[in-house]
């Protein structure tokens, strides 16, 4: 039986490596079970949907600064807002964004709702963010998988099978893998190492937490997955 992958060491290694982003909680805060704006982690994950963490942090800043709280969002003018999101793309997102912060106002005295089922109701919320706020906001052990998480649990399973068909496979592996403690830290602990370790190309295997489980970097696979169905 080969060595499983451990949340545990991901967890230690995020603990030492986290990139510091305008929507996390800091590393202090972060050890002492401080979770972060449930608005702001929203807000953070409807901008990185199709848009990178580079391009988000500066539109993140300019709205946190003018309209600091979901019920300050809701309060604001469509044009304002749309004026805001210029140059982000898919303004349908920014449309949905009003809509949400109007609804969670409104509906839900301000309270981002904490549960995956709940918050997929919401406008503009599909089973990714759903997933990501309930685990990073909350603490909820939702599984997140965003195209790194793919990326990592088919090198680390040495998942042959071309996505999107392994998509449900690499979802139960993702899933099978997060822990109860600290779920919101592991989503991110994951999505760190895709970004800067486990990268598409030249992946920096030697430094990985996860080096000795990994069964692709054993069979010399991992540079080749995953792999996609050619279109
Ligand atoms: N991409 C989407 N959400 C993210 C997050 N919370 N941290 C890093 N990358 C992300």
């Amino acid at each position: 039986m080969c060595e499983q992958p451990k949340a545990a060491d991901l967890l230690e290694w995020y603990d030492r490596h986290a990139r510091a982003m305008p929507w996390r909680v800091g590393p202090a805060d972060r050890q002492a079970g401080v979770l972060p704006d449930p608005y702001r982690v929203w807000l953070s994950e409807i901008m990185l949907q199709q848009t990178t963490v580079a391009a988000v942090k500066d539109y993140f800043l300019r709205f946190t600064a003018r309209w600091p709280t979901v019920q300050d969002l809701a309060a604001a003018k469509d044009a304002d807002v749309m004026g805001e999101w210029a140059g982000l793309g898919y303004y349908a997102r920014a449309r949905n964004l009003l809509k949400c912060a109007r609804l969670v106002a409104q509906d839900h005295q301000g309270q981002f709702p904490r549960h995956y089922d709940d918050l997929l109701k919401l406008p503009g919320i599909g089973p990714y963010t759903a997933g990501a706020v309930s685990a990073i906001a909350f603490d909820q052990p939702s599984t997140v998988v965003d195209g790194n998480v793919e990326r990592v649990m088919a090198r680390v399973y040495d998942v042959h099978t071309p996505l999107p068909v392994a998509k449900p496979e690499l979802t139960q592996l993702a899933a099978e893998l997060t822990p109860s403690k600290r779920p919101g830290d592991y989503a991110q602990a994951v999505m760190d190492l895709g970004a800067t370790i486990c990268t598409p190309k030249n992946p920096a295997c030697g430094i990985c937490p996860w080096r000795t489980p990994c069964q692709g970097r054993a069979n010399g696979t991992a540079t080749e997955l995953p792999k996609k169905t050619p279109k």
